[in-house]
C-alpha cells in the first residue's frame, strides 16, 4: 500500500484555507498557489538523493552536498496541474517537465487522454505528478498508468487536497507511488467535487468561470 503523508505545516494549512475561500481573487489563488506550491515542493523532495562534490569556498576546499543524477522530472496533469508546476520550478528551475492531457467525461467522471509528452531519458528521472485535486483518482490513474510505460526511476503523486476516494483508488491501482497532500478532505459529492474543497481548481486558477 502507498504511503499518503499530510504536509500539515501551519504556513501550508494557512495559504489552503486562504485558497478556498470562494472570495478569494483569480490573482490571489494564483499567487498563493504557486507560493503553496514551494512548500510542497520542499516536503516531496525531502529523500532526493545527494552527491558530494569538491568546491571551493572563499576560505578552503570542501566536499560539499549537490543534487545526484539525471534532472527531476515534474509531470503536470493538465490544466490545473500547471499552478503548481509553476510555483515548483521556481524552486528546481532545472526540473524537467512533461504534460499530460486529460479531462474528465462530465456524465461518467472518467478521464479521457488528449495529449502526452515527457522528456527523454525517464528511466534515469525521479519524477512527481502533480494535480492539485486528487478526486476520484480516475485522471491520476491514467497519468500513472500512462508515465509507467516510460519506466521511470521513481515516481510521487502531489497534490493539494485529497478526497479519501480518491487517495484509497491511486493506492489500488498504483500501490508503490506514495502520495503527498496538503488535507484529505471528507468526502467527493455527486459531481465529483471534494467537499468542502475549493471548487474547481483550473477555473479558480484561470478565472474560467
Ligand atoms: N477537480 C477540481 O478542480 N475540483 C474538485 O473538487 C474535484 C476535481
Amino acid at each position: 500500500m502507498s504511503s499518503v503523508t499530510v504536509i500539515d505545516h501551519p504556513l501550508v494549512q494557512h495559504k489552503l484555507s486562504v485558497l478556498r475561500d470562494k472570495n478569494t481573487s483569480t490573482a490571489k489563488f494564483r499567487h498563493i498557489l504557486a507560493e503553496v506550491s514551494h512548500l510542497l515542493a520542499y516536503e516531496v523532495t525531502r529523500d532526493l538523493p545527494i552527491e558530494y562534490v569538491e568546491l571551493e569556498t572563499p576560505l578552503q576546499t570542501m566536499q560539499a552536498p549537490m543534487l545526484e543524477g539525471k534532472k527531476v522530472c515534474l509531470v503536470s496533469i493538465l490544466r490545473a496541474g500547471n499552478g503548481l508546476v509553476e510555483g515548483i520550478l521556481q524552486l528546481i528551475p532545472s526540473a524537467r517537465v512533461g504534460h499530460v492531457g486529460l479531462y474528465r467525461d462530465h456524465e461518467t467522471l472518467e478521464a479521457i487522454e488528449y495529449y502526452f509528452k515527457v522528456p527523454p531519458h525517464m528511466e534515469t528521472r525521479d519524477v512527481i505528478v502533480v494535480d492539485p485535486m486528487l478526486a476520484t483518482g480516475n485522471s491520476a490513474i491514467m497519468a500513472l498508468d500512462k508515465i509507467k510505460t516510460t519506466s521511470p526511476k521513481s515516481m510521487k503523486f502531489l497534490c493539494l487536497l485529497a478526497a479519501p476516494e480518491g487517495i484509497a483508488a491511486v493506492q489500488k491501482a498504483h500501490p508503490d507511488v506514495p502520495i503527498f497532500t496538503a488535507a484529505i478532505d471528507e468526502k467527493l459529492n455527486d459531481l465529483g467535487y471534494i467537499v468542502p474543497g475549493l471548487g474547481d481548481a483550473g477555473d479558480r486558477l484561470y478565472g474560467t468561470r
